[in-house]
């Protein structure tokens, strides 16, 4: 399967993808990032992948930079795109031409804090259980069916940074998972309920 991934930062999960999924289960083709000096680019580059990025000041409106970005994903034949760390808001119109084939990895156990920020705000509501999510990303605000997720108890813990750095490394664990997940065809949504999905063993 051919995926792209977008980011706009560091790209820690970019690298945990390269190292684990790229080149066995699928194979990353583009990686598109909102900054042209997003540091996880550079993770792309030394992997001989192909990259881009999209200033939104390139562009008149949001979603005429989303639509030249889905532009150039279905030139390079992207079948499946993975949100990590991309922190800009995706146009409708970008989801609709990528229908239950994007999925996002984000740090805290949803539905709870949403949004940026996810750890802080868990930090500052007191939560002494944290975890991450993997789901697919819908017109919402991190309110797609939810794919995977795992949980830590961290009870004694007020740095958002140290819960961060933790959380991450099962965040590497867990999105190329959810990517292994799509790439194998085992996930679909319940006719019963469109919001879950049924995971094939
Ligand atoms: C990750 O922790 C990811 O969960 C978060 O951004 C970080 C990117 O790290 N995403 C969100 O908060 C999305 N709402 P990385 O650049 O090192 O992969």
């Amino acid at each position: 399967m051919r995926i792209a991934v977008m980011l706009s930062g560091r790209g820690t999960n970019l690298q945990a993808l390269i190292e684990s999924v790229h080149g066995f289960d699928a194979e990353i083709v583009a990686v598109v990032s909102d900054h042209e000096d997003a540091p996880g680019l550079r993770h792309a580059r030394t992997a001989n992948i192909l990259t881009r990025s999209f200033e939104l000041d390139q562009f008149e409106r949001r979603a005429a930079r989303d639509n030249a970005i889905a532009d150039w994903l279905d030139e390079n034949k992207v079948e499946l795109v993975v949100l990590a760390g991309y922190m800009a808001l995706l146009d409708d119109s970008f989801i609709a031409r990528f229908r239950d084939r994007i999925i996002n990895v984000h740090p805290s156990l949803l539905p709870a804090f949403p949004g940026t920020r996810a750890v802080d705000q868990a930090v500052d509501y007191g939560v002494k259980v944290f975890g991450v999510t993997v789901h697919l990303v819908d017109e919402g605000i991190d309110s797609g069916p939810i794919l995977l997720q795992r949980s830590i108890e961290l009870p004694g813990y007020s740095d958002p940074t140290e819960v961060h750095q933790i959380l991450q490394t099962i965040e590497h664990e867990l999105l190329p998972e959810g990517v292994r997940l799509m790439v194998r065809g085992a996930v679909s949504r319940d006719p019963a309920n469109p919001q879950r999905l049924i995971i094939e063993p």
